[in-house]
């Protein structure tokens, strides 16, 4: 097709450039499914490796195959040597987004083939990124606080584990459920930045850690998974609720945005804002926090009153913040826990790309100058 024929969407706005069978999302309704399951019932019901599963094989696995997945997915918790070396090197005022990225990276040189990309190799090598990726941020953590790197226990959840693994002790049941409730939620979201990112490299038929380092980087960007650390930053800002409507008309005044709000796709309330804001909630009582949710739920009532008419409503970014503040995370490791959840939605697209692929090479309206002469340099 010549560019003549073709229209300019800027952002590639509602255009569709992959078909999938994980994620489906209804923007004016606010409904999002994973393989046709509602991520309500998904939040509620399942666990972040049975929605691992799920997105993988497009089903949900019987109690057999669920057994048989957690023992395979435990198996690859632990890092090798090498690359607890090279995070120990790491230098400890180093952002965790950076590290993890660059972690990820480096995992393809412990791999004896890191370029094979059949669909099963693929597979395994996104289970073993998913299982090492937690390892990686606790380790970095621990180092930069002083502390021993923490190994991982293969008799705990993935969820259970990364929490174990950060702080040293076993964690409470309600914080472990808080956490699986996060990942569930943030795993696969259609063709978002980083998603999208991932298919990108992959069709070129680069390897599964080209793919995941890209949407790792894609992911850090505020108008994409780093808005919750904005979200936190905005909440910090504003001292108590009573200041919350001053805070927020100032922001709009100064048509700053707003973190955690709005969308390209929800044209109402993203539902998985939804769900995290009952978490956020609940967590908030236990932990003592409510301030943090008063404040929040105070601004979602602002914005709502100010924007709701132009389709700007809560994004999974807005209550995500007060969770993480409330399961005891530092504000720089908001958005790696994004990257602990979405490296299952990633590895399923890489692996859909894979089995169906055509190179991805979107065209240009060139608007430039045509017969320009060349000038030599004495002349110009
Ligand atoms: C995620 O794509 C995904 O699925 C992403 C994600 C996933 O799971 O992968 O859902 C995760 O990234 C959620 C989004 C997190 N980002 C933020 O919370 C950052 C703040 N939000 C925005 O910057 C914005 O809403 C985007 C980037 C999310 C979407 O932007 P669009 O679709 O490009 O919309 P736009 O920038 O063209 O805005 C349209 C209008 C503009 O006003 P006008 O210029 O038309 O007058 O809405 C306004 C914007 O100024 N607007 C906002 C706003 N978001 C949009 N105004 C104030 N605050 C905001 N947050």
């Amino acid at each position: 097709m010549s560019t003549a024929e073709s229209t300019f969407s800027k952002g590639l706005e509602g255009v569709v450039a992959a078909q999938t069978e994980m994620s489906f999302i209804n923007g004016t309704e606010g409904v999002l499914e994973y393989v046709g399951i509602a991520i309500g019932d998904l939040a509620s019901k399942s666990s972040f490796e049975e929605t691992v599963f799920l997105l993988w094989n497009k089903r949900l696995p019987t109690a057999a195959e669920l057994e048989a997945f957690n023992a395979e997915l435990r198996e690859d918790y632990t890092m090798t040597d090498a690359l607890k070396e090279r995070i120990k090197a790491c230098p400890v005022d180093a952002e965790p987004m950076h590290v993890i990225r660059t972690m990820i990276s480096s995992m393809a040189m412990d791999d004896p083939s890191p370029n094979e990309n059949s669909v099963e190799v693929a597979r395994h090598k996104a289970l073993n990124i998913l299982a090492t990726a937690p390892a990686i941020v606790a380790a970095f953590d621990r180092h930069r606080r002083g502390l021993d790197i923490v190994d991982p226990d293969p008799s705990l959840s993935f969820a259970a584990n990364f929490l174990y693994m950060l702080n040293g002790e076993k964690p409470t049941d309600a914080m472990v459920r808080a956490f699986d409730i996060c990942m569930i939620t943030h795993a696969d979201h259609g063709l978002n930045n980083s998603t999208f990112a991932a298919r990108v490299v992959i069709s070129t038929l680069s390897d599964m850690y080209s793919a995941i380092t890209a949407a790792v980087g894609s992911l850090r960007g505020p108008l994409h998974g780093g808005a919750n650390e904005g979200v936190m930053k905005m909440l910090n800002q504003i001292s108590d609720v009573d200041s919350v409507e001053s805070h927020v008309m100032n922001m709009i005044a100064n048509k700053e945005r707003i973190m955690g709000f709005g969308h390209r796709v929800y044209k109402a309330k993203d539902p998985r804002a939804a769900e995290l804001m009952t978490l956020a909630k609940q967590l908030a009582e236990d932990t003592g926090n409510m301030d943090l949710y008063n404040k929040s739920h105070a601004i979602e009532l602002v914005m709502e009153r100010e924007y709701a008419a132009k389709g700007i409503y809560p994004n999974v970014d807005f209550y995500s913040a007060t969770t993480y503040h409330c399961i005891g995370l530092k504000l720089d490791l908001f958005t790696p826990m994004f990257v602990l959840a979405r490296i299952a939605g990633w590895a399923g697209h890489v692996i859909e790309q894979l089995g169906d692929n055509r190179l991805y090479r979107p065209t240009t309206d060139y608007v430039g100058q045509h017969a320009v002469p060349y000038v030599a340099i004495k002349d110009r």
